[in-house]
């Protein structure tokens, strides 16, 4: 679907219709695609800025020249991707460290640039200051974000756990994971997010090396964010089982071959589709990641939906999961390891009118991740969701013209995502370098100012 205003808005007379009427203008996002790159950052001119102790500082150093960035410090030299060690901040002073120290660098920041900012826990901080200080600077990036935003900029922080995961220990292949998404262009429609970057658990579980064919499951993959993942997987050395209804049998097929995988047309609400999708992993498994995507609306008020309506929802976005991943553990079918990624939606953080049995249904979806990640903490098993916000597909060409259009401002980059840009997030969570997330929602929607 055309976005007609973020069109207009890259030609100089756009700019200037759309300033005299008040309209948004939206930048175009520099996005990054195609396989994961060993040197993921190469071309970003990065600038590295410590407060206190900063314990990460010099692995975060490491890591950037590795990944093939440039390390700026000059004042005249633009800066690309901006990482601020903040894990230390302790003191009123230290925080003000932080706005100094990062307000003299944005002024150097390219347009899209990305903004990665480690910050202590504050739930894990052993006095009520550090807290305080740990969360304040949660209220100052999700600000800093919305002002970012303007300029196609994202800024995400990471909360980390009490463990420090310092230079030169076998700790950084989990921090460069973390830094090659959010400091890169494949996280450009992740904005103001605050994740639990848990590395206590992710210590015991540090990542082997990767199995030459790794097998995973996309439900919904004849789907727009289904079709784009599954494409995504498959760069990164995934064997892929694209499973859709029976009905969308052609379109899966054509996409299974081009993606060099597998179609498995079934019904996800049929009751033998659990033991049918067990055996066909059984029979190639063990299974590396599992990628519940498949899912639909039935929109109407409370007042006039019916019981129809609200079990069809229900049933494929949540109780589908449940039943496939009760299989799956029945036959104990997942690598240590693997990895499971939900699609939830902001629908199911915010809650949306006229949609009671979609947002119930999303929202489920995190209360399962939330809860199944701790219980597959010990195999190393991650558990994430991952909640698209506004993202051009049939799904919202679907809507009416003038609600996609509000749809598609509601953010900090006043613009929709792409199925491509969900299908990234998916591909990082999917990594083995996302060990620390786990029990996370990933929001990929721009800042939405839904449920934000
Ligand atoms: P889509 O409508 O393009 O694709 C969904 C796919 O799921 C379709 O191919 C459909 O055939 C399949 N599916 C539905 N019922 C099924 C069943 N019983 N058995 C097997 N397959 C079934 O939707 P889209 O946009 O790609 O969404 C993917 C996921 O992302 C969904 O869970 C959706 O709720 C979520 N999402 C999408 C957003 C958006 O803006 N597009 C926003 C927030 C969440």
């Amino acid at each position: 679907m055309t976005d007609r205003l973020l069109e207009l808005a890259q030609h100089p007379w756009g700019q200037r219709l759309l300033s005299t009427l008040g309209l948004p203008q939206p930048r175009r996002l520099p996005r990054r695609d195609g396989p994961s790159m060993p040197e993921e950052l190469a071309g970003r001119l990065v600038h590295l800025i410590g407060i206190g102790d900063a314990p990460l500082l010099s692995a975060l150093t490491q890591i950037v020249v590795a990944e093939g960035a440039t390390v700026v410090k000059e004042a005249q030299v633009p800066v690309s991707t901006l990482i601020v060690d903040a894990t230390a901040v302790s003191t009123l002073d230290q925080l003000r460290d932080v706005f100094r120290q990062v307000q003299a660098s944005q002024a150097r920041l390219t347009p899209g640039a990305r903004v990665v900012i480690f910050a202590a826990d504050p739930t894990s901080a052993q006095q009520a200051r550090v807290s305080a200080l740990a969360q304040a600077l949660q209220g100052f990036a999700r600000a800093m974000a919305k002002e970012l935003g303007r300029r196609g900029g994202t800024v995400n922080l990471l909360k980390v756990g009490p463990i420090p995961i310092g230079s030169g220990t076998a700790g950084q292949p989990l921090l460069a994971g973390t830094v090659r998404f959010f400091g890169g262009d494949r996280s450009s429609y992740v904005s103001g997010q605050v994740l639990q970057w848990r590395t206590d658990a992710a210590a015991r579980h540090l990542p082997g090396p990767v199995a030459s064919r790794r097998l995973a499951v996309v439900t919904g993959a004849a789907g727009g964010i289904g079709a784009a993942t599954a494409r995504r997987l498959s760069q990164d050395g995934f064997h892929v089982l694209c499973v859709d209804v029976p009905a969308a049998s052609e379109a899966l097929e054509a996409l299974a071959a081009r993606v060099g995988g597998e179609a498995l047309p079934l019904d996800l609400t049929a009751e033998a589709t659990p033991a049918a999708l067990a055996d066909a992993i059984a029979a190639r498994g063990p299974l590396d990641l599992m990628v519940h995507n498949a899912g639909i609306t039935r929109d109407r008020t409370l007042a006039r939906m019916s019981a129809a309506e609200w079990d069809s929802v229900l049933t494929v976005n949540l109780a589908s999961i449940l039943a496939i991943d009760d299989a799956l553990d029945a036959r104990a079918l997942w690598r240590e390891g693997a990895r499971e990624v939900c699609l939830s939606s902001i629908s199911g953080i915010a809650g949306n009118a006229g949609q009671t049995n979609y947002s119930a249904s999303k929202a489920g979806v995190i209360g399962y991740v939330t809860h199944r990640a701790q219980q597959l903490r010990d195999r190393g098993i991650t558990v994430n969701a991952v909640a698209p916000g506004f993202i051009e597909t049939a799904m919202t060409g679907r809507m009416p013209m003038m609600i996609r259009e509000v749809g598609r401002r509601l953010n900090s980059l006043k613009q929709g995502g792409r199925p491509d840009d969900v299908a990234e997030a998916i591909a990082f969570l999917a990594s083995p370098q996302s060990q620390p997330l786990s029990g996370e929602v990933l929001r990929v929607c721009g800042q939405s100012l839904l449920g934000a």
